[in-house]
């Protein structure tokens, strides 16, 4: 995308939460096997390579500049979210409990988002405060993001890698 303007490091993170909510809400809304398994597939595609994107380039940017913690505590999240974001990935949505789990993995990412978008205490505000380059971060995420997706729209089988879960299951 040549001519999309370019965007800061958190303003290119923050419309990819949009982009996220606003499948979450189609597929509340969405009817038929066909149509959710689609949404299903662009919500996982979508968080990978987000969670991806922030695990490789922007936590590792932030360390040692904001509290080990709420990094530490972002990756964790990102896990979590993994184990059901491959769960869904292996099932479809005619099976039991499949929109419960959609729902608790919005639920899971909507807590995740609000830590990293929160107002003056979130990972985000913090960045803000520090003095990374989040022009040049945000360069660096939107190249990785063209190359995962497109790499990963290649491989829809291959599941997300947990980075510090030890044991699952
Ligand atoms: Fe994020
Ligand atoms: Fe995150």
């Amino acid at each position: 995308m040549a001519n999309k303007a370019k965007q800061d490091a958190i303003a290119l993170l923050k419309a990819d939460h949009r982009t996220v909510e606003d499948l979450f809400e189609q597929y509340e809304k969405a009817r038929g096997i066909e149509r959710k398994a689609t949404l299903a597939a662009e919500i996982c595609l979508e968080l990978k390579v987000h969670a991806q994107i922030e695990e490789e380039i922007f936590y590792p940017a932030l360390r040692g500049k904001i509290e080990d913690d709420m990094v530490d505590e972002a990756i964790v999240e990102h896990d979590s979210a993994k184990v059901m974001i491959n769960e869904l990935e292996a099932g479809t949505p005619e099976e039991e409990f499949y929109d419960a789990k959609v729902k608790v993995l919005s639920e899971e990412i909507e807590h995740h988002v609000e830590e990293e978008e929160k107002r003056s205490e979130g990972m985000f505000a913090k960045a803000r405060k520090t003095d990374v380059d989040l022009d040049a971060l945000g360069e660096e995420l939107a190249a990785r993001k063209e190359q995962l997706k497109a790499e990963m729209k290649a491989n829809p089988d291959r599941p997300a890698d947990p980075t510090t879960l030890t044991t699952v299951g």
